[in-house]
């Protein structure tokens, strides 16, 4: 495969945490944690810390499916597809013998028998929430690559679907809960392949300790915190995948310091599971009561579930086939995913010039608006420059393939047309 500079630095510049595939060199969605919120360079403390000092208006909290006209609102800022809009609502993390919920349940009871009656779970919270939520309250500074509308959903210009369960740390700390875990479908807008999907799902967990807690334990608060949150979720990672070896890697997260990313050695390799850390004692402070500490971790359901169950697709999750759902059930850990015949694929290559404001996230939204799930996966297969007239031209390849059933030439060739039809007018770059 030729070298595709858009492509690398997608994947290899941006990772996000709590994708469900290994990164390069660490080990993200290819990137595991697109959102760069693990970003390469570290923003300015001074900027960061600002925003979160303004107190928040006292918001009540809304569950449920949003209705269609609160998500597709017409504002000018709206970058949110029916497409998205048909995932909202489908809670695969409430259904007991669906594996996400599996995995969900799982990690309750890892902290249930850990610290019985500790922590409070939360899984039905909006997915609609403000951009104070999503990005100022966890001090997500304001030219952060994740504030783009070409990373996140806009509902409008002070709303987003969350793109992480962090929208929730300030507010659940709001409310007085001093340890709580919080479970919900996150939204990022991404390229497509077998471990990238727009809608996963996410588990934010949070405990804050007092003072009399780290006096108790002979050492200082923020040396508590850190020492918990290892124990606690290296306990995790060995209830969920048996006697793992653990390494933890310095990482970088706007909302936590120190940061971690906990990693296991799984099948001769080692993969990222979560990243968390120390939360940043502005947020606590200006959240809950002063004089305290606490840790934070943050992690993507569907990661977990396609290592423990070896799952090969993320799009699986979302089928209705019972020839996958009847593979898992409620509390068991042990099921190992059984391929049943995979259907043919079928690739289409498509170049064209692109243009300054082209870019791939747009390119993968427009390809999953029109072939749905059937879209495996989008690569840039080729890039080339013409020293002449200083144009780029990348050509990708369009993977289509169904988990249900085998594919027509006359279907493929008709989403492909209209592909290129909506690429040349949409996306305003010259087929070639
Ligand atoms: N919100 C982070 C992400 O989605 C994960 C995280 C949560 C990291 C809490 C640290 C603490 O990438």
């Amino acid at each position: 495969m030729a070298f595709c500079p858009l492509k690398a630095f997608l994947r290899g510049g941006a990772p996000r945490l709590s994708s469900p595939r290994p990164a390069l060199g660490s080990l993200v969605h290819g990137r595991v944690c697109n959102l760069a919120f693990r970003a390469a360079s570290r923003p300015s403390r001074a900027r960061a810390v600002a925003t979160a000092c303004v107190a928040a208006p006292a918001t009540e909290l809304r569950t449920g499916k949003p209705k269609r006209e609160e998500v597709m609102n017409g504002s000018p800022e709206n970058n949110v597809s029916d497409y998205i809009y048909e995932k909202m609502g489908m809670d695969l993390h409430r259904q007991p013998s669906h594996p996400i919920g599996i995995i969900k349940q799982a990690i309750y009871d890892f902290f249930e028998a850990r610290n019985p009656g500790m922590f409070k779970t939360f899984d039905d919270r909006y997915p609609i929430v403000t951009t104070r939520a999503n990005f100022d309250e966890v001090l997500v500074p304001a030219d952060h690559i994740s504030r783009s509308p070409n990373d996140t959903y806009y509902v409008d210009a002070s709303t987003v679907l969350r793109c992480h369960t962090s929208a929730h740390q300030a507010e659940t700390l709001r409310s007085g809960q001093p340890a709580f875990l919080v479970t919900g479908d996150v939204y990022r807008r991404d390229s497509i392949d077998a471990t990238h999907y727009p809608v996963f799902h996410q588990m934010e967990g949070v405990r804050v300790f007092s003072e009399p807690e780290w006096v108790a334990a002979g050492v200082p608060g923020a040396q508590l915190a850190e020492k918990d949150l290892k124990d606690a979720l290296e306990g995790l990672a060995k209830h969920l995948f048996g006697e793992v070896e653990c390494r933890w890697i310095d990482a970088y997260f706007p909302f936590t310091e120190p940061s971690f990313e906990l990693e296991i050695f799984f099948k001769g390799k080692w993969l990222e599971v979560l990243g968390c850390g120390v939360m940043e004692q502005v947020i606590l402070d200006g959240n809950y009561k002063p004089g305290h500490k606490a840790w934070a971790f943050g992690l993507g359901l569907e990661r977990l579930a396609m290592v423990l169950f070896d799952v090969p697709d993320i799009r699986l999750f979302w089928s209705n086939d019972d020839r996958f759902l009847k593979q898992f059930r409620a509390g068991d850990l042990s099921a190992r995913f059984k391929p049943y015949s995979k259907f043919p694929s079928c690739y289409k290559d498509m170049a064209f010039w692109v243009s300054p404001q082209f870019s791939e996230n747009n390119l993968c939204e427009l390809v999953r608006n029109i072939g749905g799930d059937l879209v495996e996966e989008v690569t840039c297969i080729d890039t080339f420059t013409n020293k002449k007239t200083g144009k780029t031209s990348n050509c990708y390849r369009i993977v289509y393939r169904s988990m249900e059933r085998s594919l027509t030439d006359e279907e493929i060739n008709a989403l492909q047309d209209d592909v290129r039809k909506q690429v040349a007018e949409v996306l305003k770059v010259e087929l070639r």
